[in-house]
């Protein structure tokens, strides 16, 4: 495996199944206590340049190759990572870094439309995080709760979703193989049950018993 980057956890899953909602119930908990942390929330695509076209192709308002859309995924994650005010600045000064995506669903997604070689070639570089949490659900659960937004993204339909947790579960085996640390977390629960089991997680990271 790649470096790993200490500080630094990623929340992964399919769409709908709550990797948003649990990151702002965790920011909210640090608000509440920070027990003497800088904790700094973020996502990926980005809301940088590449980021803001990135997401104009999944509202469907441009349409891009999808060998296109996965080099942007890249170009965003590596603004992300080393920009200023990025991940590795941020982590690297003892913040808590917690994204919103990150490698892994450029591997599931990008894989399911590419194939499989173009994306593991382009994130191969990228360092891992220190810990990825992975909000299992069941596509036909998470589809019904997508219902309720305004409008579906480019990936938001069912079979699509099908493939998505299926990749999902075979990378993570594969990643914990090869020493990548990944917690599983039961997102058909309630928000608040998922949102107590993410904080257990959370706090068994080294940073959260040491203060930094
Ligand atoms: P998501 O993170 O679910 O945000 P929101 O629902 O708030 O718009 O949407 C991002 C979409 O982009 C999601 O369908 C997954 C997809 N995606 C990729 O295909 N590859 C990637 O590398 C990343 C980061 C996201």
């Amino acid at each position: 495996m790649t470096e790993t980057i200490r500080n630094f956890v990623v929340f992964e899953g399919g769409d709908g199944s709550g990797t948003t909602t649990q990151l702002s119930l965790l920011e909210r908990r640090f608000r509440g206590n920070a027990m003497g942390l800088v904790f700094h929330p973020t996502c990926e695509p980005t809301d940088g340049p590449v980021g803001a076209l990135i997401r104009s192709v999944l509202e469907k308002k441009i349409a891009l190759h999808p060998l296109a859309l996965a080099r942007l995924f890249a170009a965003d994650r590596a603004e992300h990572l080393y920009g200023p005010g990025g991940i590795i600045e941020r982590s690297g000064r003892g913040e808590l870094v917690v994204s919103d995506r990150y490698v892994l669903s450029s591997l599931v997604y990008q894989g399911i439309e590419c194939g499989d070689e173009l994306p593991r070639t382009l994130n191969a570089p990228f360092p891992a995080p220190e810990l990825l949490l992975f909000f299992d659900l069941d596509p036909q659960t998470a589809c019904e709760r997508l219902k309720n937004r305004p409008a579906l993204e480019l990936y938001e339909h069912l079979e699509f979703q099908q493939k998505v947790r299926e990749k999902y579960l075979s990378l993570i085996g594969e990643y914990q193989k090869s020493g990548g640390r990944v917690e599983i977390i039961d997102a058909s629960k309630s928000q608040e049950e998922a949102a107590a089991e993410v904080w257990r997680v959370i706090l068994k990271m080294p940073i959260l018993k040491t203060g930094r």
